[in-house]
């Protein structure tokens, strides 16, 4: 039966008011409500180095909603100028492979693990990517996914605090806490490594049956 007609029942039996009870914590408003006040406090904050050359920090953009979130390593020099994630060259390739599933890259969330550009688009210390990893942390608790496509073997390293080879691990699906990983390549590996195009591909559209079985 449709809302509709159901409202129409209730005023028949003499209803006037209806309260309508939801969720305030699950709505997609509020979670972009909360994702935007996180955005303040990184636009702000100074607890490690990468805050000194950046443009400005990118939280990530995407379905505040979606069952799969891709996690990048850290902006280089488009997205610190834009201020948006995965926007420049390996970006527009990781935005083509999603599109050649059949799916839409603004269906799914996408950040990366630090959310300042280190300088000359250096690999992010350790110690940048533990000081930045509760904004992740935070970004995942608002969004619950189910599946992390972790891109590249620094991602990787990021969650798993180990040395990761990624041409090895690429395709494994690591449990963490209550979500599944998904190791693949960094899309400017495959820039490098053009014959490797079609493993991130696929590897890609398992990320997102997995998360959507
Ligand atoms: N490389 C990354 O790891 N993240 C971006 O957002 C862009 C390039
Ligand atoms: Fe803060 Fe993260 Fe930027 Fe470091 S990279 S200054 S921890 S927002």
């Amino acid at each position: 039966m449709g809302l509709k007609k159901h409202i129409r029942i209730l005023q028949e039996l003499g209803y006037e008011y209806l309260y309508l009870e939801r969720e305030m914590e699950n709505t997609v408003e509020e979670k972009l409500k909360k994702l935007e006040e996180i955005n303040r406090v990184i636009q702000e904050c100074k607890k490690c180095d990468l805050h000194k050359n950046r443009t400005q920090a990118v939280l990530g953009e995407g379905n505040p909603d979606s069952r799969l979130v891709f996690i990048g390593e850290a902006p280089g020099g488009d997205e610190d100028k834009q201020g948006r994630p995965f926007v420049g060259r390996a970006g527009k390739l990781l935005t083509r492979l999603i599109e050649a599933t059949g799916h839409k890259r603004e269906e799914f969330y996408i950040t990366n693990v630090c959310k300042c550009r280190p300088p000359g688009n250096r690999t992010p210390t350790p110690w940048e990517m533990e000081a930045c990893f509760p904004y992740l942390r935070q970004q995942l608790d608002i969004i619950q996914p189910k599946v992390l496509c972790l891109l590249g073997a620094t991602a990787a390293r990021a969650f798993l605090n180990r040395h990761v080879a990624i041409t090895k691990e690429r395709g494994s699906v690591i449990n963490w806490e209550d979500k599944l990983l998904y190791l693949t390549y960094h899309p400017a590996y495959v820039l490098r490594n053009p014959s490797e195009e079609m493993t991130l591909f696929e590897d890609i559209k398992r990320a997102i049956q997995l998360a959507y079985s």
